[in-house]
């Protein structure tokens, strides 16, 4: 029945729609560039500044720096003046995509040609609210003994916001794991390894140790798509949006970035207070109806959280505390060796090199994200977690990649999450484990005895 559902959602009445009144990107070109000298940093923060380019990496001019890696998308029309600019003071740039429309385009073809052959929830390519929403619902009623959904707020656009809940009875007290995804709305990646990861756990649950281990004590919370208006809007009208869709300025401009509106050194660092700005930190700290859900929710939740999680790209990062300052926070030492762990564990499966770092160290000091306001909660383990790429495909990450993203990233995650679940619950950690400290205790009992 789901099945019918979701083809009909797709061909009937989604794509026709989707491909008549999208922004098409013709002929724009993502170019990288790395400034040599203090020099090409101000000339380059001019050209992006005057030109009101759009920069991907980092978001804002200020935060471009000296051979740091900058990754920018012209439009067509700007092309020749902005790289005759580049020329003027000897920067050097790469095409990383020749022309925009081409890469989604040819996506786009993927994606219809595929949809039209599947006959079952397909993990490995992108899938519209609607489908996911209807994921939700098919995960929680075919599994109700495991998954559980749950209504967590509204978006701006008045969309339910759910999450699932995937829990095994216990009579001890748990511990909580959060993990949300596409808090930013053309990180298309991030949401596809939410629905990968829940159902990883769901069928492997009575067969790998280590689910069964993790279940007995801890409670995954799994917010599959966070910014629900961005989302659609980035299927519907522009792939490359980033933000939410409320409304500024009696409608001169749309969205905040909902990971700068939380209320933790807001709108200080890496944020705008232009809503013109994809870094817009909003009216005011969690003005955003999907902030303040979120928020709600730890709060109410706090006391057992041990984990957030919040997925994003591109980049290839586990990023710690803070993002708000350079400065290192009290639990680092030990956050960054589970990150190193995690990005270990993860380059085993298909050899990707992720960094490890803080998030103003590592990406850009950026105040009001959710990772930082969890942390200063008093939850330790919070990880902004940047997927794939590394600038090849940036946002228009290909779905072929969907699968290995997903495989590695679930290794990482895994290995954050059994780190955490072995602290908490040292006891339960595992039953040799246990059988090791007896004996030690034994042996040390019975040295005793002997001495004396
Ligand atoms: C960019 O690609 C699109 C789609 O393939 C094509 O129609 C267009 O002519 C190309 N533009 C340029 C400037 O090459
Ligand atoms: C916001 O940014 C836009 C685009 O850069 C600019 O045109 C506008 O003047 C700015 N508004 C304010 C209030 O600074
Ligand atoms: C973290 O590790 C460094 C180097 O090993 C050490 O100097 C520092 O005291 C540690 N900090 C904390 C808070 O444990
Ligand atoms: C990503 O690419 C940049 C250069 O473009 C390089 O400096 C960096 O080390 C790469 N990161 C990873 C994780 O490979």
């Amino acid at each position: 029945m789901y099945l019918i559902l979701w083809n009909a959602g797709v061909l009937g009445i989604l794509i026709p729609q989707v491909l008549g009144m999208k922004i098409n990107y013709d002929g724009d070109q993502v170019l990288k560039i790395i400034p040599q000298n203090k020099d090409q940093v101000l000339c380059l923060q001019n050209i992006c500044s005057s030109s009101q380019l759009d920069l991907w990496k980092p978001l804002q001019p200020e935060d471009i720096n000296v051979r740091s890696v900058v990754h920018v998308r012209i439009p067509s029309v700007a092309l020749q003046p902005v790289k005759e600019a580049m020329l003027h003071c000897s920067l050097s740039f790469n095409i990383l995509v020749g022309n925009l429309s081409q890469l989604l385009g040819s996506q786009e073809e993927i994606k219809l040609r595929r949809r039209r052959s599947i006959s079952d929830y397909d993990y490995t390519i992108y899938h519209p609210m609607e489908e996911i929403y209807n994921w939700i619902n098919v995960m929680a009623e075919k599994h109700s003994d495991l998954v559980t959904q749950h209504y967590l707020g509204f978006t701006y656009e008045s969309r339910p916001m759910h999450y699932l809940k995937i829990s095994k009875p216990s009579k001890g007290p748990k511990k909580i794991v959060w993990m949300d995804c596409g808090i930013h709305a053309r990180e298309w990646i991030a949401p596809a390894f939410c629905q990968w990861f829940v159902k990883e756990i769901v069928q492997n649950q009575e067969n790998d140790p280590r689910i069964q281990k993790i279940l007995k004590n801890i409670d995954l919370y799994v917010l599959p798509v966070l910014n629900i208006d961005g989302y659609i809007y980035t299927w519907t009208t522009d792939r490359l949006w980033r933000k939410s869709r409320s409304k500024h300025e009696s409608g001169a401009c749309y969205g905040v970035d909902l990971n700068r509106n939380f209320n933790v050194k807001w709108c200080n660092f890496g944020s705008s207070t232009n809503c013109t700005s994809n870094s817009y930190c909003g009216a005011s700290p969690e003005s955003e109806p999907e902030t303040k859900a979120v928020v709600d929710f730890v709060e109410r939740t706090k006391s057992d959280m041990i984990c957030f999680l919040t997925i994003h790209s591109y980049s290839q990062y586990i990023l710690t505390a803070y993002g708000y300052s350079k400065d290192l926070p009290k639990s680092y030492n030990e956050t960054i060796k589970v990150a190193a762990m995690a990005a270990s564990e993860l380059k085993k499966k298909h050899g990707t090199d992720y960094q490890v770092g803080s998030f103003a160290n590592l990406l850009y000091e950026a105040s009001g994200t959710s990772q930082d306001w969890v942390h200063d909660l008093g939850i330790d383990f919070s990880y902004t977690i940047e997927l794939r790429d590394n600038g090849t495909y940036q946002f228009i990450l290909p779905e072929d990649q969907i699968q290995p993203t997903c495989e590695e990233t679930m290794a990482g995650v895994m290995t954050i999450i059994e780190y955490v679940n072995d602290k908490y619950f040292p006891n339960k950690a595992s039953t040799s484990c246990g059988n090791l400290h007896l004996y030690a205790l034994l042996s040390t009992f019975l040295t005793i005895v002997v001495m004396t």
